[in-house]
């Protein structure tokens, strides 16, 4: 059965692109019979929404500004996903609090990518902090997702040096240099075991 893959995004959708990108490049569709089915974004704005539109790529927004409470939110942009029959869900960069609900109504295949080396340094602010504590490396993490933020099974990480320039904007800069190539990787991992 054909596999759906639908990416989640709330901003500038580098991530989104490098996966779309890999998607064509890699032979997704031959080799395992997977293809990008939307890209949706919390933010109507959302710079990656054009670029994933310019791609081929249906798109749609889920405006979390128009529901009061995270659960009513969380159900509509389930409804949103759902259309689409995804055998896989790809946080890339959707800046959202999931719930629980959501998170277990996806449980096995929603799949996160974060700026640090999980277990350091969930939630927000990553390169700040590793400057902060004085790390001599950073990286990425790309994970399964449970209910409890920024944890959950490491599918895998990459490293890069923290230079003794570097501020915020620097390191961030070079460490999503590694998410662009970890995060197709991972996909193509998950997909070659289903
Ligand atoms: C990426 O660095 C991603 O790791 C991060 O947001 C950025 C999105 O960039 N995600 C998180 O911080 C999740 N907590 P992009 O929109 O260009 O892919």
């Amino acid at each position: 059965m054909q596999k759906n893959i639908v990416i989640l995004i709330s901003g500038g959708g580098s991530n989104m692109a490098a996966i779309v990108r890999a998607a064509t490049r890699g032979r997704w569709a031959e080799r395992f019979d997977a293809r990008v089915a939307a890209v949706i974004s919390n933010k109507p704005a959302a710079g990656g929404l054009q670029f994933a539109k310019d791609l081929g790529v249906v798109t749609a927004a889920v405006d979390h500004r128009g529901f009061a409470a995270r659960e009513d939110f969380d159900a509509a942009l389930s409804r949103e996903i759902d259309q689409h029959a995804p055998a896989l869900v790809v946080l890339a960069g959707f800046m959202r609090i999931l719930t629980p609900g959501f998170v277990n109504h996806y449980a096995g295949r929603l799949i996160n990518i974060h700026p640090s080396l999980l277990p350091a340094f969930p939630g927000l602010h990553t390169h700040r902090r590793a400057l902060e504590a004085g790390c001599k490396v950073a990286g990425v993490t790309v994970h399964q997702v449970t209910t409890e933020l920024d944890h959950g099974p490491i599918l895998a990480q990459a490293v890069v040096p923290v230079l003794p320039d570097d501020d915020a904007a620097t390191l961030a800069a070079r460490v999503l240099t590694q998410e662009h190539r970890i995060y197709p990787h991972a996909i193509e991992g998950w997909l070659a075991t289903r």
